[in-house]
């Protein structure tokens, strides 16, 4: 029987508190995955292996982690007797972390991450059951030849780039932004899951993306006022800073629309050569592509996740040679 590898990078679901009655008292990154691992019964006797990535609260993510994290799945995933990666994540970032693994991937095998809203100390610790169904989301998703990456949570699997935390602090956070589940897992003996022909398809672009320096590509909000202020006091330390500016998302309001006064700022930082992608700053929906665009919008991604792919873009993923 194939392995199931358990990266650990943090997180909530590695998190611990002293008074396990004050909900919000802890501290997340404290549990070593080996550990996470021996609190789940329904994992004894499963064929697993843990390595420690990281150990971090995921809103300090870095591309710095992420190079690793893309090493250890380099490494991870060439092994024939591995059967697929489950990543135990903070909530906070997890939508941008998938974004990034399912382009980079060639989606030959399951990448699963999976986190939890309440420590590993809470008497209502949801890591123990998400970990369970992310390795068991592995084992058939291998058995069903599905590669690719996705993120379990609260008995749902979602796709990579659908996937956002769309509640602060809900034990049932995650929604898809519009889209549905790939999956609703069994609760019970008595349902079947349904399951896809195949997970979302993978960018293949290869995890040697993330051995080069990032472009700086920062985010921008529309808002009433927005008069792009925030826009020119970037570029007038755009070309002097250590990482030059290069390219912006503007989380734009209902479908991608700008402030008149925001938009201004953002043509002239387009004539800077800057690279500008319209998100949107509502929750589900996303942003359609429309004739006339003045900037490319970015269909379905959070604007989080927006930043991934415009950095990525950056770095050449996607261009032909
Ligand atoms: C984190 O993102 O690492 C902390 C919050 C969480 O995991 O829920």
């Amino acid at each position: 029987m194939q392995k199931v590898v358990i990266l650990g990078t943090g997180g909530t679901i590695a998190g611990t508190a002293n008074d396990p009655s004050r909900a919000w008292a802890y501290q997340a990154a404290q549990l070593s995955v080996a550990q996470l691992i021996e609190a789940v019964p329904a994992l004894q006797g499963v064929p697993l292996e843990a390595v420690q990535v990281a150990q971090v609260d995921s809103k300090d993510m870095s591309w710095s982690i992420w190079r690793q994290l893309g090493r250890a799945l380099h490494v991870q995933l060439a092994r024939d007797d591995v059967a697929g990666v489950v990543i135990t994540h903070g909530t906070d970032t997890l939508e941008e972390t998938a974004c990034l693994l399912q382009a980079l991937h060639d989606g030959a095998k399951p990448v699963v991450l999976t986190a939890a809203m309440y420590p590993a100390t809470s008497p209502d610790a949801d890591g123990p059951g998400n970990l369970r169904d992310a390795v068991r989301v592995v084992q058939e998703s291998a058995r069903r030849c599905l590669g690719g990456v996705v993120a379990v949570m609260h008995g749902r699997v979602w796709s990579a780039v659908d996937v956002r935390k769309a509640h602060s602090h809900a034990l049932d956070a995650f929604d898809g932004g519009g889209a549905s589940p790939l999956v609703a897992l069994a609760q019970d003996d008595r349902s079947e899951a349904v399951w896809p022909s195949a997970w979302p398809t993978c960018g293949r672009f290869g995890w040697g993306y993330l051995e080069v320096n990032p472009p700086r590509v920062e985010i921008v909000c529309s808002h009433a006022d927005a008069d792009g202020w925030l826009v020119r006091a970037m570029l007038a330390h755009a070309q002097t800073s250590a990482r030059p500016l290069k390219g912006i998302v503007v989380a734009g309001t209902g479908h991608g629309t700008l402030h008149e006064g925001l938009a201004q700022a953002l043509r002239e930082a387009t004539q800077q050569g800057i690279t500008v992608w319209r998100s949107s700053r509502v929750a589900r929906g996303g942003v359609l592509a429309r004739e006339g665009d003045e900037w490319p919008a970015v269909p379905h991604l959070t604007a989080a996740q927006a930043r991934v792919a415009l950095t990525l873009s950056l770095l050449g993923a996607g261009r032909a040679g």
